[in-house]
């Protein structure tokens, strides 16, 4: 009836338009004849360039399982020629193939053909003979024009088949080929969506056993303390005593993970993220389970790159989960073993991702992780990452770890533009000598810092072997993180930025590895000082290294645990006032513990560093050395770091003591980030924003010992007559004042 439905409507409205031809089909083919109900297809009624005409869902997983266009003539489809250059021209240039997606149909008024994504008809027919017959085109029997007929003929997509997922199965028996997508700078977007899915269903997945273990620990910590008493109550029973330590051994057993869990490795996550300035019980929550998924996600991508690129054979994707499931026929296969198969096996490559970390909890998991595992492996297989260059694996990387979220997490992090100023003014980045220097960033989180300075780096040894060059990175190139995630972070995009030298290297050596990257899960603070203790005198926890830089943490001292904050007190009694910043240490040590002498720091601190009281030891100690820049970011400090309430500025300070002649630039009046670009390349830009002041005369400066951002070469003379003058607090009382900035606060 519904296949009768719809040719009396295309015969009534004759041939108008493509999109005229999308209701009768939606309604009468894809709802009447092959049952999906109508929210599960989604139709391009204005008829947009680059979507297809209609999209349709799976009754599964809703998930985009068919693409498919329409044409107004049956020949542009039933010719091969025509239907060839449809394909090439339409459905591969325009994109239409997604991660997702299983199969293409191709319709016209009278055709209708469902091809894999390689373009090969699988099923189809012609509809003929006055409407009443209908063509089976692979077999060549005719059939009356019947919906059950119709049905019969494209049975692949009814709606009934989508709902038993013939996809996954085709994927699990290691049939689907893949590789559809080609990574490019082009297509490196629609990589979003399949990170997008793959996330929310991790971080589902891990939401849920975690509140699961948490229960689990609940009662097993009831359990353990019950024991614990009883064990007091034994009094001198010795057998009784026995068997109850035994009931406890058998319990924390048992319990093991849960224990491990709660009692080890999330308290020391929660401690380490207070560093980051987290507070609240829900959001230490969310960034774990967060970072559990990116993980997981992060290690699977990896091995997909290794696969593609020849470093590791088949496992996820490809033939590879059918060679898995013939091997493992009489086990029940299940993707969390193939998956750390895959992972032993692309270890070699860089073992540091799959090493133990805190974020591997969830363990093996039950049916529903196999499910999701197979999900976003089957998304992932229709990419191919055969060609991805540095380019395209850091664009990949902006995309893995989206800004909004990062920002939800309350994570920092420094653009790029502020990367590249500090860089260039510290002078690595014109460094002729940056082979043989060293550069850290104590507190580097995902190393915007290392992979930036990386571009020189492999600049200057453009004329050395892929594998030299590697070498480099890992002898000049120094990250610590106290957070573990960003260390994981750290490795991978040290990892992507030489992927392809590594693929150079493995092409003359065969069994070459990276042994590791100079990044290190630490904190950098009681690292370096308790180092020092150690070897009081002996100087051996100088670090001696050419450039210290970075972002420190704006944290406040408060927010830490109180044994934390009594340790940096001890550790750190020159600089310890109130309620320091954490980022005050962070100058401090570089001056005092990492840097070689004649060492440049160049560093984001908070505007607070040049007049607040908490840092006045600090300055006291910095003034000894040569500082040679300050850049006050208090125009764009919304701009660059969205959503955090202090204000910061940069600071540059060679380690060498300061000559009566030495000189301090002091750059001001910048709006925007793009402006610290143009204070390094314009020299008219340069003239106008930036003043040179002596040193000595500029730290005289102020009464209070503050040091003045805003002050100009031509205000100098002025401002030193002022300060032979008397005090305003003599003459004169204030009642109140007007602060101007980015931030306008009335005082
Ligand atoms: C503002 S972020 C800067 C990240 C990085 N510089 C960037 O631009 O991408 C500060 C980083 O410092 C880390 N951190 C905080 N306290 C630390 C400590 N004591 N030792 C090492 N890293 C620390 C945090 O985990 C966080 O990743």
């Amino acid at each position: 009836m519904s296949l009768k439905k719809y040719l009396a409507a295309i015969n009534s409205q004759g041939a108008v338009s493509e999109t005229a031809l999308y209701t009768p089909l939606a309604t009468h083919i894809l709802s009447g004849v092959l049952h999906y109900p109508s929210k599960s297809y989604a139709i391009n009624k204005s008829g947009a360039k680059g979507t297809p005409d209609v999209r349709i869902l799976s009754g599964a997983d809703g998930s985009e399982w068919i693409v498919c266009e329409a044409k107004l003539e049956d020949d542009k489809l039933r010719k091969e020629k025509e239907r060839r250059k449809l394909w090439r021209e339409q459905i591969l240039k325009r994109g239409y193939i997604r991660a997702e997606t299983f199969y293409v149909m191709l319709c016209a008024p009278r055709t209708f053909y469902v091809c894999d994504l390689d373009g090969e008809i699988l099923e189809g027919l012609h509809v003929e003979d006055g409407d009443r017959e209908l063509l089976d085109v692979k077999s060549g029997e005719h059939l009356p024009a019947t919906d059950e007929n119709f049905r019969r003929l494209l049975a692949r997509i009814t709606y009934e088949a989508s709902l038993e997922e013939p996809q996954y199965e085709k994927f699990r028996r290691g049939e689907l080929a893949g590789g559809y997508i080609l990574l490019s700078q082009e297509t490196v977007g629609d990589l979003q969506d399949t990170f997008n899915y793959a996330l929310l269903q991790l971080k589902g997945y891990c939401a849920r056993v975690f509140d699961r273990l948490k229960q689990d620990y609940r009662a097993a910590a009831d359990e353990l303390r019950g024991l614990g008493q009883t064990l007091e109550g034994t009094g001198d029973d010795v057998k009784m005593r026995r068997a109850v330590e035994a009931k406890i051994r058998r319990v924390r057993r048992e319990h093991g993970i849960v224990l491990q869990l709660f009692e080890a490795d999330y308290p020391q996550f929660k401690h380490d993220q207070t560093y980051a300035g987290t507070e609240k019980e829900e959001h230490f929550e969310e960034i774990f389970i967060t970072n559990t998924a990116y993980v997981a996600l992060s290690r699977l991508f990896f091995v997909r790159i290794g696969e593609d690129t020849g470093l590791t054979t088949r496992k996820i994707s490809h033939e590879g989960p059918g060679l898995w499931r013939r091997f493992v026929e009489h086990i029940k296969g299940r993707y969390q073993d193939l998956i750390e198969v895959a992972y032993k096996d692309v270890a070699h490559i860089y073992s540091q991702l799959f090493e133990t970390t805190v974020f591997d909890w969830y363990g093996h998991g039950n049916g529903e992780l196999n499910e999701i595992l197979e999900r976003i492996l089957f998304r992932l297989n229709a990419f191919s990452f055969k060609n991805v260059g540095r380019d395209v694996l850091g664009s990949i990387y902006q995309y893995f770890r989206p800004k909004t979220e990062r920002k939800r997490l309350g994570e920092y992090y420094t653009p790029e533009e502020v990367v590249d100023y500090i860089l260039a003014q510290t002078g690595a980045t014109r460094d002729e000598e940056l082979m043989r220097k060293r550069v850290l960033d104590p507190a580097c989180g995902s190393f915007t810092f290392g992979v930036r300075a990386l571009v020189p780096l492999l600049e200057r040894s453009k004329h050395l072997s892929a594998a030299n060059r590697i070498e480099l990175v890992r002898r000049c190139l120094i990250g610590y993180d106290i957070n573990p995630f960003s260390v994981f972070l750290a490795h991978l995009s040290v990892l992507f930025a030489v992927l392809d030298l590594y693929l150079e290297a493995k092409e003359t050596h065969a069994d070459f590895t990276i042994p590791g990257f100079d990044i290190h899960n630490r904190n950098a603070l009681t690292f370096v000082s308790q180092a020092d203790e150690m070897h009081a005198g002996a100087g051996e926890a100088q670090e001696n290294l050419d450039y210290v830089v970075g972002n420190p943490p704006f944290v406040r001292n408060e927010r830490l645990p109180a044994e934390d904050r009594e340790v940096l007190g001890t550790l750190f009694p020159d600089i310890k006032t109130g309620n320091t910043d954490l980022s005050i240490y962070f100058l401090y040590s570089a001056m005092k513990y990492w840097l070689r002498e004649g060492g440049t720091l160049g560093m984001v601190t908070p505007i607070g560093t040049a007049n607040t009281e908490t840092a006045k030891p600090l300055r006291e100690i910095l003034s000894q050395y040569s500082i040679f820049q300050i850049v006050s970011l208090e125009w764009m400090a919304t701009e660059i770091f969205q959503g955090a309430d202090i204000i910061p500025m940069l600071i540059f300070v060679r380690k060498q003591r300061p000559t009566r002649e030495h000189t301090l630039s002091i750059v001001s009046g910048l709006r925007h980030k793009v402006e610290l670009k143009e204070v390094v390349e314009d020299p008219a830009f340069f003239d106008t924003h930036v003043s040179q002041l002596n040193y000595r005369n500029w730290l005289n400066l102020s009464p209070t010992g503050d040091w003045p951002l805003e002050v100009k070469a031509e205000d100098m003379p002025v401002l030193e007559k002022l300060k032979q003058q008397p005090k305003l607090e003599k003459i004169a009382k204030c009642t109140f004042a007007v602060k101007l900035g980015a931030k306008a606060k009335i005082i």
